[in-house]
This record gives C-alpha cells, structure tokens and sequence, in this order.
C-alpha cells in the first residue's frame, strides 16, 4: 500500500502540474481527494492492515493528502491569478477613443409653452389647479349643463372606461371641481393631458388644455375680452390682432371662439389659416347660471368667466410646426429645436 500512496501521489503531482485551467484543477480535487476519491478510498481500507502497519500507512496517506491539497490550492491560485491578469488586459480602456457626449435634456415643447401660459396668468393673479385624468361622467358633462340625450356629447367622442367612468375629453371638469370646493372668489388656471378618439395632422388621442376660470360679483364680458386678449398678446405678440366670435359651448352662455390674425401671412390669406386670414386659438363664453346652480353658487349674485385652449395648437401655431403629431414621436432632431 505504501508503494501505491507514492505512485497515486505521483501521478496526481503529474495531472496537477499539467491542468492549465480552474475547472481541470477542480476535477483533479474531486478525482483524489472527494469524498469518493482515489486517495479518500485508499486511506479508508487502511483500516483493514494489520495494526502493526497501520500508523506508518496513516501518516504516509495524511502526508499524500496534505501534499495534494497543497500543491492543488497552489496550481489554482496561480491559474485565478493569471486569470485576473488577462481579464484586465482585455478590458483596458482606449483613453485615446473619443468619448461619447452625453445630450442634456430639456423640457418638451409643450411643457415650455405651457410653463409660459400658466407664467402669463399668474401675473394676472391665477393659481394652478388639477383634477384627475380618469374622470366621472358627471363632471365631464352633466354637471357642465350636458345631460345624457345632449348633441353636444357628440362634439367630445369619448373614451369610456366603464358606465360612469371616462377619460376627460376636456379640462373643463376642473371648474366645477374647484367651485365645488371653493366659495367665490375663484381665479384659476388648470393645465393637463385629455383625451378624445382622434388621430389626424391637427388632432391626437391624447393632448394638453389649459382651462380657465374667473368667477366673483360683477364680472363680465368686457372682462373677458381684456384676460384674453393680454394673454393672446403675451404669446404671440404685443401686435397680434384679436377677434372674437360668436360660438356655442352648453357650459357658457354667452360664448365665443377666439381667434387671432394669421400670423404668417398677417391676414392676407394662406395655406395655414385655409385663406381665411384668422386662426382659431380657444374656445370662452360667460360661466352658464346652470353650472352655477349645479355647485350651489347663486348666479343673481356672482357672475363669471371661463375659456379652454389646446396647447398643441398654441404651440404649433407659436413655431409653425404644421403636424400635431410631431410632439409625440420623441426625436431628438425635433425636439432639440426648441
Ligand atoms: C373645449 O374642450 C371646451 N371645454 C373649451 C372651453 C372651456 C370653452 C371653457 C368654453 C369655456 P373644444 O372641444 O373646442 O372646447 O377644444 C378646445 C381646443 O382643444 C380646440 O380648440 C383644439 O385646439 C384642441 N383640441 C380639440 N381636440 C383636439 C385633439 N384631438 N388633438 C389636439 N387638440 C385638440
């Protein structure tokens, strides 16, 4: 058996000396000294030597073992060493490669023409109200003087969730949210994302409203003429020429649709405003005395004004950007212009 130990301890020095990686170096390990090893094997029938040769047998295997294990945990360190070694060579870093510049991001166009809409009303004493996306029918219509069997529900197509629950399709729910919770005075503005089943150059399923509301004793339309117009001016120009129309809206009596002088023929006529000389930029009108009753506010006693605008349209109309849908696909050389 002694003769066996030195050959087994040759031969395995031999194997270990010849592994060139981790994985052949762990084989050898579980090969001789696993549990079902070579060497685990032989030093278990040492037991069955007479007693005489047995504590010279028992050193002489502990002795292979030891040598073993440490010539393998020897082989392997250098192994994982060279390893790193080669790992880091192949992962060096050209300093010489140009490097990658990175794009500062900026605000989206809609987020800047929004941000200079709410600026021009706050100077004009509005605070900035929200409400919710997902929205009750009620507040989208009937409280908003739309009973169910009204026409005007066909001008909003409509996503419906469930029965009850819709995606506002305007930002006009806001008003009776704020009125419902607030006594007169009210001066706020409400921006926000609303949505309608449409898809064209100048419409998309989602898109932005800026909503306004003034209520308090004695408002009337003169005042909205003035808000509107200093707001028009401060977007488009101090020149920008202001025309108010006749319009119908059920939540506003009287109404009006506002336009301005087409800024980029100056009224003459062109393809942008369909030769028109005028582009329309919101929809206003007088608060209705049924919105009023519908939030408990006496309409003897208060009056008040409310508008609506598209800030896609404004955009658009501000930078001369002729498809709507070029805000929301996202591409940089678009987006960076702005
Ligand atoms: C309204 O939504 C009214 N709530 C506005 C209002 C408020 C009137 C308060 C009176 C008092 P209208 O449906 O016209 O009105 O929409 C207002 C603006 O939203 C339009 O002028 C247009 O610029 C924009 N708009 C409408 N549909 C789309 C769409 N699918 N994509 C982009 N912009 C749209």
């Amino acid at each position: 058996m002694m003769v066996q130990l030195e050959e087994l301890q040759n031969e395995a020095e031999g194997e270990i000396g010849a592994a060139r990686s981790e994985k052949e170096l762990l084989d050898i390990r579980t090969r001789y000294l696993g549990r079902r090893g070579i060497l685990t094997g032989l030093l278990r029938d040492i037991s069955k030597v007479s007693l005489q040769d047995r504590p010279l047998l028992g050193k002489k295997g502990n002795d292979v073992k030891d040598f073993l294990t440490e010539k393998i945990d020897m082989a392997l360190s250098l192994i994982r060493d060279a390893d790193k070694e080669e790992a880091i060579v192949q992962e060096t870093i050209d300093v010489t490669l140009e490097g990658r510049r990175i794009k500062p991001g900026r605000l989206h166009p809609i987020t800047q023409v929004k941000n200079e809409i709410c600026a021009i009303f706050s100077s004009l004493g509005f605070s900035i109200e929200e409400g919710p996306e997902v929205e009750r029918e009620y507040y989208n219509f009937e409280a908003l003087n739309i009973p169910d069997d009204h026409p005007a529900r066909d001008m909003q197509d409509t996503f419906y969730i469930e029965n009850d629950i819709l995606l506002r399709t305007h930002t006009s729910p806001v008003q009776v949210r704020v009125m419902q919770d607030q006594a007169p005075p009210i001066r706020i503005l409400s921006p926000g994302r609303v949505y309608r089943p449409d898809f064209d150059i100048s419409h998309t399923p989602m898109f932005h409203q800026i909503e306004g509301l003034l209520v308090d004793k004695g408002v009337c339309f003169a005042d909205l003429k003035g808000v509107l117009t200093i707001f028009l001016q401060g977007v488009f120009g101090k020149k920008t020429i202001v025309r108010f129309r006749p319009s119908f809206f059920p939540f506003t009596e009287p109404s009006a649709e506002i336009d301005i002088q087409c800024t980029m023929c100056q009224g003459k006529g062109c393809r942008i405003c369909g030769q028109t000389g005028w582009l329309e930029i919101l929809g206003a009108g007088m608060v209705d005395p049924n919105v009023f009753r519908n939030v408990n506010y006496d309409p003897d006693e208060y009056s008040g004004f409310a508008f609506g605008l598209g800030i896609e349209r404004v955009a658009m109309l501000k930078y001369g950007i002729s498809d709507i849908r070029l805000f929301f696909e996202n591409d940089w050389r678009f987006l960076s212009q702005f």
